[in-house]
């Protein structure tokens, strides 16, 4: 992943540079995946129960539930922190522990060193992987650029909005151009109108290069639409929907409005959301 779990100074060897080309097989895979918690009072907690899904290489997938339905709980048997009660998960072709140098992470809030400016901070994920210094200056200063930031380069954390500070750490996961990239509601600690600009920024970066493999998790429906090739509706521990989005208008980051078959999509996963009993 690549979130710090330690602080280093030089590459680290063990991480090969996540652009690499890895194993063959599908982003993710899992058949049969279930998860459940036994408490300390010994209580038992199914959150996911017998999941199966496939996601191709290069699509983008939306995964929507209610708060306490399971979303952060799949995203970490994605990374291999949390092995499942039962199934088999696959991670661009591997086991998913082994699959994490190729994985970018973006968390909802707080993923900048604070000792870091804005553009050491994003060449941070890459110098982890090995990537030499040139290309990690080129890549920090060209996708800062794509998601508005290039004057802020040098600005340290404390000196950021908290929109400017996301767009920071989406950067930084995307300039190690991954093969994978998880993100558990990164935008969700912004408000509405900051939400929307930011978005509009992440769908520029996306428009810019090859399709990436992505699990976008977020509790807004209209976010899903907007961004996701493929919206998929956590419910009860299990999946309610699993729905291709049309394709839309000014998906280089121009537009943000969803107009007819959109809205009707929108409406018809708001239905399969209604009566989740998780919160
Ligand atoms: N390590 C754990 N031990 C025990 N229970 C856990 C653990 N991790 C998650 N849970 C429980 O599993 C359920 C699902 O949690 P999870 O964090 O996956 O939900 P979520 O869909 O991400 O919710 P939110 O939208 O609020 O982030 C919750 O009831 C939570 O308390
Ligand atoms: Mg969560």
């Amino acid at each position: 992943m690549s979130e710090p779990l330690t602080m280093r100074s030089g590459p680290d060897k063990h991480l090969p540079d996540a652009s690499a080309p890895a194993a063959a097989g599908p982003a993710v895979a899992f058949e049969g995946l279930s998860v459940t918690f036994t408490h300390p009072d010994g209580g038992r907690h199914e959150v996911l129960r017998d999941l199966s899904l496939e996601v191709p290489r290069g699509q983008f997938i939306a995964l929507v539930g209610r708060s306490g339905g399971g979303k952060t709980t799949i995203l970490n048997v994605l990374t291999g922190l949390l092995a499942p009660t039962a199934g088999r998960v696959s991670v661009l072709g591997m086991p998913p522990a082994e699959a994490r140098a190729s994985i970018g992470f973006v968390p909802a809030r707080d993923a900048l060193l604070p000792w870091r400016n804005a553009a050491r901070n994003v060449e941070y994920g890459m110098e982890l992987r090995g990537v030499e210094r040139d290309e990690r200056r080129r890549r920090a200063q060209h996708y800062l650029h794509l998601v508005g930031l290039e004057d802020a380069a040098s600005r340290w954390p404390w000196q950021l909005s908290q929109g400017m500070r996301q767009r920071v750490a989406l950067v930084r996961a995307w300039a190690v151009e991954p093969e994978l990239l998880l993100m558990d509601e990164p935008f969700a600690a912004l408000d509405a109108d900051t939400r929307q600009s930011v978005r509009l920024k992440f769908r520029a970066l996306l428009a810019d290069g090859p399709a990436r493999s992505v699990i976008f998790v977020t509790h807004d429906l209209d976010e899903a639409v907007l961004l996701a090739d493929r919206v998929i509706v956590l419910s009860g521990g299990k999946f309610a929907a699993d729905t291709p989005v049309p394709p839309r208008v000014g998906d280089d980051g121009t537009s943000d409005e969803l107009t007819g078959d959109h809205l009707a999509l929108l409406r018809e996963l708001r239905n399969s959301l209604r009566d989740d009993p998780a919160r």
